[in-house]
């Protein structure tokens, strides 16, 4: 696949079909991951690749109850009507956790570090565009509290949670969401 086709076509999904998902086609998803750039090549990333329905049920309930808490917090009427299913019903999810440490120079910044939150987004966003030149959909979620998703994938303190990527067959293809032209976010200083 061309791929300025993949970047255009890649859409967020939120319906998956029951088929799995093999662990090679996994692994060649999380391979393009890791060829994304870092800080210092610090490659700041880890994976949990999660297919057991036990842990999928766990982090359903811990989406569903964010969805509720965003919806207090934020008074979005919208999210009444969002369903978080697609956390248990994704074939695999795929949990990107970052290391703080691996942040490289920009560890010195007053305001600390997101070096390695970059790195591991560029990871995300290439494993989304292998996902879906081979046909499969993802989904980016990040509705949840980390402490609670540290617990449910014994991840330790010193190590964040980044993203829950949701990955398997899409069940219906996504409209796409508009985006403004370039040029309207663009300022040239010629
Ligand atoms: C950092 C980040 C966090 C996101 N978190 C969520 C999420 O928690 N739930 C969700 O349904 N979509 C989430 N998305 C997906 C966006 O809603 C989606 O990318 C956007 O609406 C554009 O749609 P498209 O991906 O189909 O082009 C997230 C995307 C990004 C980049």
């Amino acid at each position: 696949m061309d791929l300025f086709e993949a970047m255009e076509g890649r859409r967020s999904c939120r319906a998956f079909l029951p088929d799995p998902v093999d662990e090679d086609t996994v692994l060649k998803i999380l391979q393009a991951g890791t060829w994304a750039p870092s800080p210092m090549n610090a490659q700041p990333w880890e994976f949990v690749v999660v297919t057991r329905d036990a842990v999928k049920k766990e982090l359903f309930n811990e989406a569903d109850q964010r969805r509720e808490w965003g919806q207090e917090v934020s008074g979005w009427k919208w999210l009444g009507g969002y369903r978080v299913d697609f956390v248990k019903s994704a074939p695999v999810i795929i949990a990107v956790i970052g290391d703080p440490k691996k942040t490289g120079l920009d560890s010195f910044q007053e305001e600390g570090g997101v070096g390695y939150q970059h790195a591991c987004a560029a990871a995300i966003q290439n494993m989304h565009l292998a996902a879906h030149a081979l046909g499969l959909g993802t989904l980016w979620f990040t509705l949840f509290d980390r402490q609670v998703i540290r617990k449910t994938l014994d991840i330790p303190d010193e190590k964040t949670p980044l993203a829950l990527i949701c990955l398997g067959k899409p069940a219906k293809p996504s409209p796409a969401p508009p985006r403004k032209e370039a040029r309207e976010k663009t300022r040239f200083l010629r």
